[in-house]
């Protein structure tokens, strides 16, 4: 007898006959483990206290991209950054700014923050109002200063940049007068660079949550959730929603859960890639599977991104007994992890790391796709993108965009690897997050990664207990 996974909220006695293979996954390594999130009033401080970090590099930004007022919401100012929004009607920036005890805009609620405020003006000022007396004020504040541009949300193709609703730019612009709206600019990196960068006080909670995720992975790809021959890909799905639930933690996508085969895996377009995988959703997943997760989870205004794998073994069989092949397909991902990792160079565009990345790839003889994104703030995040997975030549606009340090990354791709044990080619997903490390100036992952695949028991003797199981 052998207890294991200590982690788990159901402690898992083994029967002796498996508990060999379990070295692989547990003991040798961390075990990640379920974090607790702490009561939502302490929760709502930690939040402000990175918020707070997070105003505090604007006007650092703003002179960085040379704009002397930045008007949020509304209007934004070069020099000067302004945003002004109505309620239900946000700027994109508004969620990385607000407190968090703010669930929307409430009436007109207008930020500007200025580059550098002369005649003992303040760096930034915030109105939530429903009167001309807003406007009023504004107008005031930008004559006094005379901010020589003034920066807008206005982009055509950039999320983060783009915030300013059409309506609120007609009602700014009138507002200012013709000598103000002269000075608007467009300054896409700004907001970018606010949302992307990940103030350090973050990471130990991101770090937790990362665990978190590995955690719930771990057990839904595990014999205490699958069970060979019934459980399908959609039940471990909503087992895992149900989880995340019981946690008090929330999600930005409904987890994915695939069994892996031939034509199961991206290929040619996010569209004909989901049908594809979807078919076998319903299909009980059987020993000698192989199967992968798209999950994350959300919390504290933070979200993560992982793709791992799982091996279903036959009755009685060990870690010893996974087909060679699809260790060699995991060894093959995790080689074009680091090529990628290694090609993340700071200030090079999302683009540019794409065809080095691809490059290496090739020369060291590896097939497959890379598409990696921004994440932290958002599930897919402010920044530039690495390939998309129907894009692998060039991404236009996002993936021209410079590289960004202190921010968080997931590095998500697959390689695809000939399992002679299958006579198939098989793709082999992975997806991992990693954080800037300025100190050592290098990525690095943000729990770890996976090296070795997830791997769900069935004892031997089970087959001869309860043969109509099987
Ligand atoms: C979830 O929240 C409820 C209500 O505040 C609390 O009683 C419970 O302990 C929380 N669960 C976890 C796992 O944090
Ligand atoms: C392997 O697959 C190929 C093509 O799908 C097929 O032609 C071949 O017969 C298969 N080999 C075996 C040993 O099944």
């Amino acid at each position: 007898m052998h207890i294991f996974r200590l982690s788990r909220l159901a402690t898992v006695i083994v029967a002796a006959s498996c508990v060999g293979e379990t070295v692989g996954a547990g003991f040798a390594k961390k075990i990640p483990q379920l974090q607790t999130l702490p009561p939502l009033r302490e929760q709502a401080d930690l939040v402000n206290s990175w918020t707070e970090e997070r105003k505090a590099l604007i006007p650092g930004l703003l002179r960085k991209y040379g704009v002397d007022a930045w008007l949020v919401g509304d209007p934004p100012y070069t020099r000067t950054h302004a945003m002004s929004q109505r309620e239900y009607a946000e700027d994109t920036i508004f969620w990385a700014l607000k407190d968090a005890t703010q669930f929307s805009a409430r009436r007109r609620t207008t930020h500007l923050f200025l580059a550098s405020p002369k005649h003992g003006a303040k760096n930034s000022y915030s109105w939530i109002d429903n009167t001309a007396a807003l406007w009023d004020d504004l107008r005031d504040i930008l004559v006094e200063q005379q901010p020589k541009s003034i920066a807008l949300n206005t982009h055509p193709e950039l999320a983060f940049a783009s915030g300013l609703h059409a309506g609120e730019l007609d009602a700014i612009s009138a507002a200012l007068g013709e000598d103000l709206a002269d000075r608007f600019v467009l300054e896409p990196m700004l907001p970018i660079e606010v949302v992307a960068t990940m103030v350090p006080g973050r990471l130990p909670w991101y770090k937790r949550m990362q665990e978190t995720a590995w955690a719930i992975i771990e057990e839904a790809f595990s014999e205490n959730v699958i069970v060979p021959g019934k459980s399908t890909p959609l039940d471990i799905e909503w087992w895992m929603r149900e989880k995340i639930q019981s946690l008090n933690y929330t999600t930005w996508f409904q987890p994915g859960v695939y069994i892996l085969n031939e034509d199961g895996f991206p290929g040619k377009g996010s569209t004909s890639f989901r049908n594809g995988m979807r078919a076998s959703a319903n299909r009980p997943i059987q020993h000698g599977d192989l199967i992968h997760t798209d999950f994350g989870v959300t919390a504290l205004g933070l979200n993560t991104d992982t793709q791992h794998l799982g091996y279903v073994l036959y009755p009685g069989e060990t870690g010893a007994d996974i087909p060679k092949g699809m260790i060699e397909g995991l060894k093959k991902v995790n080689r074009l992890q680091d090529i990628v990792k290694g090609n993340m160079k700071i200030g090079m565009t999302g683009n540019e790391i794409l065809q080095a990345s691809l490059k290496q790839m090739h020369e060291e003889g590896i097939e497959g796709k890379i598409y990696c994104h921004a994440t932290g703030e958002w599930g897919h995040s402010a920044g530039t993108v690495i390939g998309m997975t129907n894009l692998q030549d060039s991404v236009p606009v996002l993936g021209d965009l410079p590289l960004l340090k202190d921010t968080y990354y997931s590095i998500e791709l697959y390689a695809e690897h000939f399992v002679p044990e299958r006579n198939q080619t098989l793709k082999f997903p992975q997806e991992e997050d990693v954080y800037w490390d300025a100190k050592a100036e290098s990525w690095e992952w943000v729990y770890g990664r996976q090296e070795e695949f997830l791997l769900i028991r069935t004892p031997a003797e089970s087959v001869l207990e309860n043969p109509g199981e099987l």
